[in-house]
Parts: C-alpha cells; sequence; structure tokens
C-alpha cells in the first residue's frame, strides 16, 4: 500500500517535470519580457524574497551619519547607478525602466522611506534574482551602499542642499526623441 503510494507520487512528480520539459521545449513557456508577471509567480516571488530578507537582512541601524555630505554622496551614487532604472526626481520612467520584467518602480513615487534600512541594503547588496535588480556587493563599498540607502530612506524629506542636487539628477524620460 505504501509502497504503491509511493511510486504514484514519484510517477506523479516524473509526469510534472515530463509535461514542463515539453511546455518549455515545444516555445510554449513565457520567455518574453513584454508581458504581465501571472498572479502566482508573483505571489512566490515576493513570499520568497520576504522570508529571505526577514531572515538575512543586518538588523543594525545605518552606521552611516545623517550629514548633508553623505546624501549628497548616495545620491551621486545613485544617479550613476540607479537612475537608468529607477528615475530622477520628477519620477518618469527611462526606455530601459519601462522595457524591463519586473518593472523597476520609479523611486520618487514608489518610494522605500517606510521600509527598513537594512531590507534596502539587503536588495542593493544581493540584488533581486530573477528581476533587473543588480547585487552591488562587489562593485560598491558596504559604506557606499549604506549611503545610498540612506538617501532612499530620507529621499521625501531632504535638506536644502542633498535637494538641489536630487533635483539636478537629470532627468531619464527620453521618450518624444530628446
Ligand atoms: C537594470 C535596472 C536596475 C538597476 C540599474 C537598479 N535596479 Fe533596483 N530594481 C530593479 C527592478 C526591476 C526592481 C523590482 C524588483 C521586484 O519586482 O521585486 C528593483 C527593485 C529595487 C528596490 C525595491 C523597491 C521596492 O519597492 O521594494 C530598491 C530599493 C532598489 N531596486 C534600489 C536600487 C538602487 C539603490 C540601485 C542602484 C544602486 C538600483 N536599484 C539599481 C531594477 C534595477
Amino acid at each position: 500500500m505504501v509502497k504503491g503510494m509511493i511510486v504514484g507520487a514519484i510517477g506523479a512528480v516524473a509526469a510534472g517535470l515530463a509535461a514542463f520539459y515539453l511546455v518549455a521545449a515545444t516555445g510554449h513557456f513565457p520567455a518574453n519580457a513584454d508581458a504581465q508577471p501571472p498572479a502566482l509567480e508573483k505571489w512566490i516571488a515576493r513570499k520568497a524574497l520576504a522570508a529571505a530578507i526577514a531572515r538575512e537582512a543586518p538588523k543594525n541601524p545605518n552606521p552611516v551619519a545623517e550629514t548633508d555630505a553623505n546624501l549628497i554622496e548616495g545620491i551621486k551614487l545613485y544617479a550613476v547607478d540607479c537612475a537608468v532604472c529607477h528615475g530622477a526626481a520628477d519620477a518618469k520612467a527611462s526606455h530601459i525602466a519601462h522595457g524591463l520584467y519586473q518593472k523597476a518602480p520609479q523611486l520618487a513615487k514608489y518610494g522605500v522611506e517606510d521600509d527598513d534600512e537594512g531590507e534596502t541594503y539587503w536588495k542593493l547588496y544581493h540584488g533581486i534574482r530573477m528581476t533587473g535588480m543588480p547585487a552591488f556587493r562587489e562593485s560598491l563599498t558596504e559604506d557606499q551602499l549604506w549611503k545610498i540607502v540612506l538617501f532612499l530612506k530620507n529621499m521625501d524629506s531632504l535638506p536644502s542642499a542633498p535637494q538641489k542636487a536630487w533635483d539636478a539628477v537629470p532627468s531619464l524620460d527620453k521618450r518624444g526623441g530628446a
């Protein structure tokens, strides 16, 4: 009885894998980026991401002091490495941001000010698998990453000098052929 159930279960898994292979091998598995992610895919991906962050994100406060100089350095780093996908202060998406699967949020509009800084640090350090969000652990130092995190946390309430620097980051909106 138990043996029969085990053989049955193994058979069902094998049949499932074979069906999956056939769907993929005959070009019926969606490989395009110009699609809306199905609800199930989104749900599983969000759950996995939240669980990994809850387990691994640093719990310490931001080690970088909240000064104008550090905020401005964070903005300068953001302009080079992030704005192409996450936009400038006008929150207008670039062609690249527009074409990504998953879409890159325009952070001036859909910011992460309410998230824990450790969570944002984790996303910058490790990236987000199967999205365009890169891992920056090998390109930026911990100090640089925490400065960007500081900027993102305070993006909607910047003091005047950092606000000026943020407003000066060029718009990435190239639609219209400019
Ligand atoms: C090539 C495009 C690309 C670049 C460059 C990029 N990102 Fe992302 N990023 C994404 C995408 C796509 C997502 C959405 C992932 C998802 O749906 O889970 C994302 C997600 C995020 C999130 C989570 C947003 C949220 O609402 O939870 C943060 C924060 C973030 N990126 C910050 C940055 C920072 C800071 C940089 C630069 C150091 C950067 N990203 C560079 C594409 C990019």
